[in-house]
């Protein structure tokens, strides 16, 4: 057996095998999902037109006029007789017919195609007069021809018209065109251009490459919409998922409310379409084993905002909101709600055991709605477990005064928040250690490791922060038995129409990059484990390391490998050599399988050049007996399984 001398051992971690402690939540590692940062629209939603029904405000926003000198022609947004009345704007195109006239679109900041794949584009058309042809042409960023079709013979009525693209080269700023070709006038509306190839290549669905980095990390829940979007800046804005389902032409479109929430970053493009709708949610979480995890609105809008109220004896709306949720979910196809997801192809089932009453909210207006709206909920479906929220931050007097109520009025699990610097999270790693075992349970909602400061765009996805967030992991997965649910926040960034900084994994039009942080939320979510296992670290009195060691350490069982799992989080800049002792155990595996992740530098970050730049190495490790040396290197988070079973 390889020994390691006293000098150079710098701890014992000791792991009590045979003493296992908290079952854990199998769903405990979930994602959190909300439309920031162009999140949907933009983002997971495939949809590459921009405004596709020309209902922003201003509804030509993504359209330009194109408009050759020989052409003439005439071009008005008009909502007589319109195709459908949700979403009544339409564009008119009058063409003398001299050359093409017509628009183009310019996706979400350019549209991101790839060579030879195919595209659907579907639009709504009605011939007013003559008879003209309509030309769908693609255009690289540098106007360069990718494909182009004719559509032709339209039907004086709406109706829809399609036709398969193919671009010949890929692009990350196309433009997809729409042109008249001939003398006549005709009306378009919902123009559409979707990959056919989505995840699970569901028509009009989500991105593929997106949803892959979702299910890669092995969620164990997704929480959605949001944050903040939950709430919308005054109750008319708020997110309300009965209009996020049925035809998607008739989903009426509402403002984001990142749109216009930071002066720095004004984002006046910024709309939801939801094309992604609770149905889509319920699907895609399905799709990705996630448990289903929607928040709704307890009737206040955000309290960063307007906290506009709604009166507690006009709350009927919000809690049927919720009761018709469930029976969406989870009722029976001959119910009214099951009914209507059974319409929507999904007869069975969604299998909703937790959701959200509010999003962030805080103070006595707060509690006096969720105590209503609980109240209801448990009446008609007792066995609903909720989630309540604490406000912003993880220890102020909000967040003190919202536990004294909540666990007054014996809450199932309270939503805490955190987005505060590295050095929180390293000295909160024991925060749960004395927590009351006996009240509410708590679910981890929303942190982030903020390397600058909250809501700066200096905010950087780096080593640290990702370090800092695993140290602080450990602490949650060691109080497994009060800690059920954790997720980072936010999900996905687009990098060229991003609010908020950091995120966990950030796109452009054309593929997707995962940060340090994505790959802690990956070694934490495949490494779950069944059982906590007691682990500590005693750090030898004479080791040299100063100032103190910042080692974090927790451990699980895996009940089906019959094998321990133990993270370890070096914070430090030198490598740290311990004795790993199985306390316990009768017999081990001869080797363990790790992962690492760590960096030169605790600055380091991924970047779509340098994608892999702090990614996770897989190395075996020797395994001489139920006590063997191992070293840590500096930086690193290491996730080691072995093979041990506790001596009979
Ligand atoms: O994650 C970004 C925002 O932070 C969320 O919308 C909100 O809940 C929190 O304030």
């Amino acid at each position: 057996m390889l020994a390691i001398s006293t000098a150079t051992k710098a701890a014992t971690i000791e792991i009590q095998v045979d003493k296992p402690g908290a079952a854990i939540n199998q769903a405990m590692w979930g994602i959190f999902f909300e439309d920031i940062n162009f999140g949907a629209d933009g983002g997971l939603y495939a949809e590459l037109v921009k405004n596709r029904g020309f209902e922003f405000p201003d509804p030509m926003t993504g359209w330009s006029k194109l408009s050759p000198s020989k052409a003439r022609g005439l071009m008005s947004i008009r909502d007589d007789n319109p195709f459908n009345a949700v979403n009544p704007h339409y564009l008119r195109l009058e063409s003398e017919g001299a050359d093409l006239f017509g628009v183009a679109n310019e996706g979400f900041r350019g549209m991101g195609l790839h060579q030879g794949e195919a595209y659907d584009f579907s639009m709504q058309i009605r011939n007013v007069s003559g008879t003209p042809a309509l030309r769908i042409e693609l255009y690289s960023g540098d106007g360069a021809l990718l494909d182009t079709v004719k559509l032709e013979r339209f039907s004086a009525d709406w109706k829809q018209y399609s036709a398969v693209l193919r671009p010949k080269a890929t692009d990350a700023k196309a433009r997809l065109y729409v042109l008249v070709d001939g003398q006549g006038t005709v009306d378009i509306d919902f123009v559409s251009l979707f990959p056919q190839h989505t995840w699970k290549n569901h028509p009009g669905g989500l991105r593929a490459d997106m949803v892959q980095a979702l299910a890669d990390l092995h969620p164990g829940f997704m929480r959605f919409p949001g944050g903040c979007i939950v709430e919308g800046s005054y109750l008319a804005r708020r997110y309300q998922w009965k209009k996020t389902v049925g035809p998607i032409a008739e989903r009426p479109l509402l403002v984001n409310r990142w749109n216009y929430e930071f002066l720095h970053r004004p984002t006046p493009d910024y709309f939801q379409s939801f094309g992604l709708g609770f149905f889509e949610f319920f699907q895609l979480c399905e799709d990705i084993g996630a448990q289903p995890l929607p928040i709704l609105n307890c009737g206040m809008a955000c309290q960063f905002n307007s906290g506009e109220l709604c009166p507690l004896d006009q709350l009927d709306p919000y809690i049927q909101d919720a009761l018709d949720l469930i029976e969406f979910a989870n009722g029976a196809s001959s119910s009214d709600w099951g009914a209507r997801r059974a319409a929507l192809g999904h007869p069975q089932p969604f299998h909703l055991k937790t959701m959200g009453v509010g999003n962030e909210q805080w103070g006595p207006a707060y509690i006096e709605r969720y105590a209503r709206i609980a109240k209801a909920i448990k009446a008609r479906y007792p066995g609903m477990q909720l989630v309540s929220a604490a406000g912003p931050e993880p220890a102020d007097d909000r967040f003190k005064f919202a536990w004294s109520k909540l666990r007054a009025l014996n809450a199932d699990i309270i939503d805490e928040h955190c987005y505060a610097p590295p050095a929180w999270f390293f000295s909160n790693a024991h925060r749960y250690d004395d927590y009351d075992r006996s009240g509410p349970k708590v679910f981890m909602g929303e942190y982030a490791a903020q390397s600058d400061k909250v809501v700066s765009v200096f905010n950087r996805n780096n080593l640290e922060c990702a370090l800092a967030e695993a140290a602080y992991m450990t602490g949650l997965e060691r109080n497994a038995d009060v800690v059920r649910l954790a997720s980072y926040a936010p999900l996905f960034a687009n990098a060229d129409a991003w609010q908020w900084t950091p995120d966990l994994i950030w796109v452009n039009s054309l593929g997707v990059y995962a940060t340090p942080s994505y790959f802690v939320q990956q070694l934490f979510g495949k490494n779950r484990g069944d059982v906590v296992l007691p682990a500590k670290i005693a750090r030898e009195e004479s080791s040299p390391l100063s100032p103190a060691p910042q080692w974090f350490v927790s451990a699980v069982r895996d009940d089906s490998a019959g094998e321990v799992i133990v993270k370890f989080v070096n914070a430090g800049d030198a490598p740290v050599s311990v004795l790993l002792k199985l306390a316990g155990a009768g017999s081990v595996g001869s080797e363990a399988r790790s992962e690492v992740l760590t960096g030169a530098a605790k600055s380091d970050c991924n970047s779509f050049e340098q994608p892999a730049r702090v990614a996770p190495v897989a190395v075996e490790i020797p395994v001489s007996g139920v006590e063997f040396p191992h070293t840590f290197p500096a930086k690193s988070l290491t996730v080691l399984r072995l093979k041990a079973s506790p001596a009979k």
